[in-house]
């Protein structure tokens, strides 16, 4: 599979489709190079931009959507989610997170940083330019999407509160909300959901607070009003519905590693060579594509992320 991600990858959506056929029409670049930059693995071509996307004509021809795999339907990325504080059955969600409350909404900062901080999440949509990043998702259980998503670098919002240097990682947490969210009610978690990632993959190009998709607003069963997105690692440390970072000094346990620490590590990153205990991780099954597709090392995204892994045994350190 290429690194580029084709428009029919992307989706049928009607406002792709009509982008597109603005995009052919005009010669603006801006958030072209944000397209292209998130999907073609450039490490120094970070997207940068304002709506609209625009990509010249002499470029479109990158973007086959004529042989790409199938398209992640809007329908598909809403309907089919992995949302366990509502259900651990994909499609319920969607209808159990109707009623959950995402505003008002806030985020707190805080750890080793020198500048401790409370976000509003308008706050956060006013303070941070908002783009549009389409990234490939690869689930731990062997689905992917490909998402077009709307959000800011994580590492913008880390400048403002100053990690100190006793912070080596960020602890991520989602809302602890029984009363609106059956699934915490269920004792075989530890709750909230927790992940974490190290400061410099914190602080990477590719790392998104995302606050919407399809240039919507996100929806609830998809981690409104702000989830994590990691794209070469496993979809479970892209942590949904996020109200506390913290900067810390010692790696922080996930919800996962503590539910199953043979199975899940920190890391997490898509590797197809290193088997999940229970199934292979060599191929995957693209949401609304017949077949399987194989997996890429860093789900296609290794000219970004390798380097932050030198020396690292990537079957030890999984
Ligand atoms: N975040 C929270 N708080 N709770 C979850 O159950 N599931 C994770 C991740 N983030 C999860 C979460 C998993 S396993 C995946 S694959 C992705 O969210 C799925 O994101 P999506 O449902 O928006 O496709």
């Amino acid at each position: 599979m290429s690194n580029k991600i084709s428009l029919s990858e992307i989706t049928s959506e009607e406002i792709y489709i009509s982008r597109r056929r603005f995009m052919k029409n005009a010669l603006q670049t801006t958030a072209a190079s944000l397209l292209i930059s998130s999907c073609s693995n450039n490490k120094n071509s970070t997207s940068q931009g304002d709506t609209p996307a625009t990509i010249p004509d002499e470029l479109m021809g990158s973007f086959s959507d004529e042989n790409g795999p199938p398209a992640t339907t809007y329908e598909d990325i809403l309907n089919y989610t992995n949302y366990h504080e509502f259900s651990a059955d994909k499609s319920r969600p969607t209808y159990l997170a109707q009623g959950f409350i995402t505003s008002p909404w806030s985020v707190k900062v805080g750890g080793f940083v020198n500048n401790p901080r409370e976000f509003g999440i308008d706050e956060i949509r006013n303070l941070f330019k908002q783009e549009e990043r389409v990234y490939r998702m690869r689930c731990v259980e062997a689905w992917s999407m490909v998402i077009p998503w709307i959000g800011f670098p994580l590492k913008k919002l880390l400048e403002i509160v100053e990690p100190t240097s006793d912070a080596k990682y960020v602890r991520f947490e989602t809302v602890f909300r029984p009363e609106q969210m059956p699934g915490q009610s269920n004792p075989s978690y530890p709750w909230p959901y927790v992940e974490g990632l190290r400061l410099d993959e914190a602080m990477h190009d590719l790392t998104l607070l995302a606050t919407g998709l399809y240039g919507k607003d996100l929806t609830p069963q998809n981690g409104a009003p702000l989830r994590l997105v990691v794209p070469w690692k496993y979809g479970f440390k892209s942590i949904k519905s996020i109200v506390k970072n913290d900067l810390v000094s010692e790696m922080p346990t996930s919800l996962w590693m503590a539910t199953g620490p043979n199975e899940y590590g920190f890391f997490a990153n898509v590797n197809p060579f290193v088997d999940h205990p229970r199934w292979s991780q060599a191929t995957e099954r693209r949401i609304g594509a017949a077949g399987r597709i194989n997996t890429e090392l860093y789900n296609g995204y290794e000219e970004d992320a390798a380097d932050l892994y030198n020396g690292m045994d990537l079957a030890v350190y999984y």
